[in-house]
């Protein structure tokens, strides 16, 4: 997958070229092609924003830069994500469905954000990493990087880790624990440690029905609508959850 990123400040994408994510563009599974918005400025002072029209505080990105590296890049035709909180929060779906792409272009903006003709023109779509305002498209572009690469096949070590993870799952995961055994007075459950793996897939069937409903009731509704689809064992555990009061979340390992 290529994803052209489009922004002011290219220095702040160490994380992406990282870790995982480093090791999956040496791998070349992934390819982040950068793209300094100013470099595409014609003003002598190399200015990439000016006043809104209107009034109102702050400045807006002029289209021209913006323009001119979209149209460097050869961004025609190729889906481009304009991060934005007046977009649409990005979820699990928006992600998976990005993950399917060979090409994307994230524009990220800064100040006010970028001039309306450009959205429009380029059709570009706007995804919000949720209801809170930062002052950059680049962390939230990292965001949304991150999540659709690691969905990528290769980019994890287990391929399919990802979607036994929270959220993918329809649930949220349940309590890990590594060694040491006892940390500080604090044992691990005993049941992970006994080799049983029927109880030990059920233990961990229960602590992430416990905690989805505790902290996600909206997710733990859903999960458990079509009864059909659980075997006898799944759904006398989730029974039991329905049958727990508020306190769910303290842990008892039983
Ligand atoms: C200060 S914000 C601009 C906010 C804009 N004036 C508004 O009220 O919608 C500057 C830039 O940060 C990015 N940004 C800020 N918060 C974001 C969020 N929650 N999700 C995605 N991008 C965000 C956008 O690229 C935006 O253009």
């Amino acid at each position: 997958m290529k994803i052209d990123v489009l922004t002011l400040f290219p220095e702040m994408f160490v994380p992406v070229k990282t870790s995982m994510l480093g090791k999956a563009e040496e791998k070349g599974i992934l390819e982040i092609r950068l793209t300094d918005i100013r470099d595409f400025s014609n003003n002598k002072h190399k200015k990439t924003d000016d006043y809104p029209f209107g009034g109102g505080g702050g400045m807006v990105m002029m289209p021209d830069p913006i323009f001119g590296a979209l149209e460097h890049i050869g961004a025609k035709g190729k889906k481009i994500i304009y991060m934005s909180p007046r977009g649409k929060v990005l979820d699990e779906e928006k992600v998976k469905e990005l993950s399917q792409l060979d090409d994307l272009v994230i524009l990220c903006g800064h100040y006010e954000g970028v001039d309306q003709r450009v959205l429009d023109y380029w059709e570009a779509e706007e995804v919000s990493i949720g209801d809170y305002v930062l002052t950059g498209g680049e962390l939230p572009a990292m965001v949304l990087i991150d999540s659709v690469a690691r969905l990528l096949p290769g980019v994890l070590g287990n391929e399919n880790s990802a979607m036994e993870e929270s959220i993918y799952s329809g649930l949220l995961e349940h309590p890990q624990y590594t060694q040491p055994r006892e940390y500080e007075g604090m044992p691990v459950p005993e049941v992970l440690l006994n080799g049983n793996h029927k109880l030990i897939e059920e233990w961990k069937f229960r602590q992430a029905l416990r905690l989805t409903k505790a902290r996600r009731p909206e997710m733990f509704e859903a999960f458990i609508a079509d009864r059909e689809r659980f075997t006898k064992a799944e759904k006398k555990i989730i029974d039991e959850v329905l049958s727990y009061g508020d306190e769910v979340l303290k842990d008892d390992a039983e």
